[in-house]
């Protein structure tokens, strides 16, 4: 008799992105002549820059030639994108990060998802709350946590994120080994100033602990003090590994191209407290399960950095930033008390009722899809999170249909 895996009995039947999704698949189904605007899952519109473009084309164009073509790649990816990441989101920041601490991937959600293998399985995890719900969902799959009572899972430690601390939690009351911590926030937009990364940093070090560091909205900070990296913060390289993504930053989410920084000297620890690294621990599970990223992809992630790329990248993020500027503005008029939004893609905005119930009257009274917040977490009722990824007339639309159903 093959036998399951019992700790997907203790997940929720389905993803919160997927279950949204089933919904507003529902409502189009029952009401066919109604046409919905899609302000939930933070997924991009615009198209690729033209620099990014004619690169992957010119990658392609080198799959079809006997001369250029090429098979199985370099799992850490080609140097030639690695030595760019080092180059323009390290070093020019300040940031000593060099090419071969870079994985290439196909996605900060499997990174951010695969990475806790490499862990013991009785290590303690503290997580946000509000969180994007990978951090939790993988760590229940690998066993790592009891049964969730009331939306939390026994065996985690949570990190409240509300509106008394801002969105920025206070370090765990009991010891923990592994922090997952994300900056700019998803869901709730808010950001973390130098000195209280430090403060994590500086826990971390003195508990032998690691931060996971997802970075995967750098790009929209928008504030010049605020960190871009956790390596910006010193002692970082020792306890942090940062994921980052090319998805929200030159519109990859179909095409599909992330990397993970993982510094030589940060540490793991076995039983008997000897150090390991945790570069050669990724680097041979990346090895084995891992093939690499598609060479024109690569290619088309590498023309990010090129003058071109960099004009281009920053118009689109500033388009997305002029929505979510816009989008704040106007919640915050309807009364709402809103987060996010400055240096972010998402505002988090206080509903002042059940999330789901909010989600549902959008739905269906203004054909405007967010995401509840309580699918993010026990913090997260009465919030839902509004996305920027739209074009500008969807977003003023959205805002007006939201305006014209709360005053029906
Ligand atoms: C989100 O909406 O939170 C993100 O799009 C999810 C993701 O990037 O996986």
């Amino acid at each position: 008799m093959i036998k399951i895996n019992e700790n997907y009995l203790k997940l929720q039947s389905s993803y919160l992105f997927i279950d949204i999704a089933r919904r507003v698949q529902a409502f189009q189904t029952a009401h066919p002549d109604k046409d919905v605007i899609k302000m939930g899952i933070g997924d991009v519109t615009q198209p690729l820059p033209p620099a990014c473009i004619q690169a992957f084309h010119e990658g392609v164009e080198e799959m079809a030639n006997a001369e250029t073509f090429r098979g199985y790649g370099p799992e850490q990816g080609y140097a030639f994108l690695r030595e760019k990441i080092a180059q323009y989101d390290f070093k020019a920041r300040g940031a000593e990060i060099t090419a071969d601490e870079i994985f290439v991937s196909d996605g900060a959600k499997c990174d951010n998802g695969n990475i806790q293998e490499i862990f013991a399985q009785d290590i303690r995890i503290a997580v946000p709350d509000p969180v994007y719900p990978v951090y939790v969902d993988t760590n229940v799959m690998a066993g790592r946590t009891g049964r969730a009572k009331d939306g939390r899972y026994e065996g985690l430690v949570y990190l409240e994120s509300t509106r008394e601390n801002r969105f920025i939690p206070e370090l765990p009351s009991e010891p923990v080994d592994l922090i997952y911590l994300c900056y700019p926030n998803n869901p709730t937009g808010a950001v973390i100033t130098r000195e209280q990364l430090k403060v994590w940093v500086d826990y971390a070090r003195e508990n032998r602990a690691l931060i996971l560091y997802d970075a995967a909205y750098e790009s929209f900070i928008r504030d010049p003090g605020l960190p871009r990296s956790i390596y910006e913060i010193e002692g970082a390289r020792e306890v942090a590994v940062e994921f980052r993504s090319f998805s929200k930053t030159a519109g990859f989410t179909g095409t599909r191209c992330a990397y993970t920084v993982v510094p030589k000297i940060c540490m793991a620890y076995d039983e008997t407290g000897e150090p390991h690294a945790v570069h050669a621990l990724w680097n041979r599970r990346h090895g084995t399960k891992f093939n690499g990223v598609s060479y024109p992809v690569q290619k088309a992630a590498a023309a990010v950095y090129s003058e071109a790329g960099r004009m281009q990248t920053r118009a689109l993020i500033d388009g997305y930033m002029e929505n979510a500027t816009l989008i704040r503005r106007e919640m915050e008029a309807l009364g709402f008390s809103c987060a996010g939004g400055e240096n972010s893609p998402y505002i988090w905005v206080d509903g002042r009722q059940d999330s789901w119930a909010f989600f549902d009257f959008l739905l269906n009274k203004a054909g405007v899809v967010c995401t509840p917040g309580a699918g993010f977490g026990r913090c997260g009722q009465g919030y839902i999170r509004l996305s920027a990824f739209n074009s500008r007339r969807n977003v003023e639309q959205a805002m007006t249909r939201i305006r014209t159903a709360l005053a029906g």
